[in-house]
């Protein structure tokens, strides 16, 4: 099983701070029957420069796995847009050598035309595929839950965050985007012993509420984005919020 999103490499954000909390993390996947990670740690354009970045990236991947060959570790990042984002190459961020890059978008109340614009322009200009990085996560998406449509008719894919099936806030909106096909991959997004990951639990709680088919597509759909190739998208119904209720 594939864990889309994780902050398992060391020394590079608020995930893992050391080898030992790396291992630790992967352990605890493990145990859950998780054999492939994708390792993507938070980049933020104004932190660090990108050659930085990715020579950190190199030396934390190369440490881990010499110390761990059970599970294999996939080089990613969290690419952060914010509103002050340039156009640039985003080549360099994607998933592996994929063509699928994972975005994180602002936790504001709205998503602005310049966030849109830097999508389409990964999309259009540089042919990659924006993962919507924990999109049940975001204000702005929880109080207008159409957004994951529009996010997906304009060509991104969506990432759910595990964790927000056990959270009572998020919990509801998570559910509704399983039932409407608006999730394509899962991650755990584990950080470190304070954000531990939760997978098994939330593929059983997938399982006993969606069937296994809808578990199977979801594996299926992470096994063809790590090999580079495309999934069926169904086309999205705009999901709705009623008070605290997503229809
Ligand atoms: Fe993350």
């Amino acid at each position: 099983m594939i864990d889309f999103h994780a902050h398992i490499l060391y020394g590079l954000d608020d995930g893992a701070e050391n080898l030992e909390q790396s291992l630790m993390l992967i352990d605890s996947l493990k145990k859950q029957g998780v054999d492939t990670i994708v390792a993507a740690p938070h980049f933020y354009f104004n932190n660090i420069t990108e050659d930085g970045f990715f020579a950190f990236r190199e030396q934390a991947l190369c440490k881990i796995r010499e110390a761990e060959s059970d599970v294999k570790v996939i080089p990613a990042c969290e690419v952060y847009i914010s509103k002050s984002f340039p156009y640039t190459d985003f080549q360099r961020y994607q998933v592996a050598n994929t063509g699928y890059i994972l975005v994180e978008l602002p936790h504001r109340t709205s998503l602005s035309k310049h966030i849109y614009d830097i999508l389409l322009n990964i999309i259009n200009v540089h042919g990659l595929t924006p993962i919507v990085a924990h999109c049940e996560r975001y204000p702005a998406v929880l109080s207008k839950p159409g957004i994951i449509a529009e996010l997906i008719e304009i060509g991104c894919l969506i990432q759910l965050n595990t964790s927000s099936l056990f959270i009572g806030a998020l919990k509801n909106l998570a559910l509704k985007m399983l039932a409407c096909d608006q999730v394509h991959v899962i991650g755990t997004d584990c950080h470190n012993d304070r954000r531990m990951p939760i997978y098994q639990d939330a593929v059983n709680l997938i399982r006993e509420r969606f069937g296994t088919e809808k578990l199977n597509r979801l594996h299926r759909n992470m096994e063809l984005l790590l090999e580079g190739r495309r999934i069926e998208v169904v086309k999205p119904k705009k999901i709705k919020r009623v008070f605290r209720f997503y229809l």
